[in-house]
């Protein structure tokens, strides 16, 4: 899985910001973004949609993300909303598929229509997401095998999985796709981030993603429905954070000392 990607919550939700939208994830792709996030929830399957028309006719296709909702996560309702993502995507195969958050279903159910979808080619790799360590205790259970992802919402500003979720994650070797990298730009007005970026000569974004980035198992999809966010947190894989830096960071937004339960937006 590549380390960088494009998020795409929010888009397809207005016919009006779609051409705006549209132009925003074909300009990821142009200048090199190797990745895209979505999910059937998106714009009620809007966002899927402007994926497809971005990817389409291109010589190199993106590894593309998708998600389903847990209400259709059953053994049928999972393999039929897989179909309906490709449908709308106009791809054949989703190089990986999450369960987007536990819910109803049960997971025996997922993961059997997940291995379904792979064997049939239709999906290369699945995995889960907001999994906390106990959501993700259960799924080794159920699946040893399950290790495509958990896609979670991790950041400088929320930091809480580093106590118990990422060692375990780590212990096994389970990819770590952080979510809402910018706190939905939360982040970004920030003092210390403000003024650590002016001194590494960067912008706040790029710190905040670059601090991400700096940690190995760590994948990042940034949105920005704007070609100068977009160019902008592309440029985070250029900037080098010295052990200075890193340190900095560390006081500003310190490490949890205790268990936190995992926050999902
Ligand atoms: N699995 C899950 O449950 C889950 C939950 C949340 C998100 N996600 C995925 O993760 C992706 C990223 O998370 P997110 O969209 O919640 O939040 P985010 O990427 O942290 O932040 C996006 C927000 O920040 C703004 N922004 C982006 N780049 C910026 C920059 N360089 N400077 C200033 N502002 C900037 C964007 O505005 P503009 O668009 O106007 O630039 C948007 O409002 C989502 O799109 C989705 O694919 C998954």
């Amino acid at each position: 899985m590549p380390v960088f990607g494009i998020g795409t919550w929010r888009m397809g939700e207005s016919t009006r910001r779609r051409g705006q939208e549209l132009d925003a994830v074909r300009y990821a792709l142009d200048i090199g973004y190797p990745m895209i996030d979505t999910a059937e929830m998106y714009g009620d399957g809007g966002a899927e949609e402007i994926v497809g028309e971005a990817i389409r006719d291109r010589r190199t296709r993106p590894f593309i993300v998708s998600k389903v909702y847990p209400h259709n996560a059953s053994l049928s309702g999972t393999v039929a909303a897989c179909e309906r993502s490709l449908k709308r995507m106009g791809i054949e195969r989703i190089d990986l598929y999450l369960l987007h958050w536990r819910g109803g279903s049960r997971l025996e159910d997922t993961f059997t229509a997940f291995h379904k979808l792979k064997a049939a080619g239709k999906i290369g790799d699945f995995g889960v997401s907001n999994f906390d360590t106990d959501d993700m205790e259960d799924a080794a259970e159920v699946d040893k095998g399950q290790n495509g992802s958990n896609q979670i919402l991790y950041c400088l500003s929320r930091r809480g999985p580093e106590f118990d979720l990422i060692p375990w994650m780590k212990k096994r070797a389970i990819p770590l796709m952080a979510y809402s990298p910018l706190d939905q730009g939360g982040l970004l007005g920030k003092a210390p981030l403000k003024k650590l970026a002016a001194d590494v000569g960067c912008a706040p974004a790029q710190l905040a993603l670059a601090w991400l980035l700096a940690q190995p198992g760590v994948v990042t999809i940034p949105k920005s429905s704007t070609r100068e966010r977009v160019k902008e947190n592309f440029g985070a894989l250029d900037v080098k954070l010295s052990p200075d830096v890193m340190a900095a960071l560390d006081k500003a937004f310190p490490s949890p000392r205790s268990k936190q339960s995992l926050q999902m937006l």
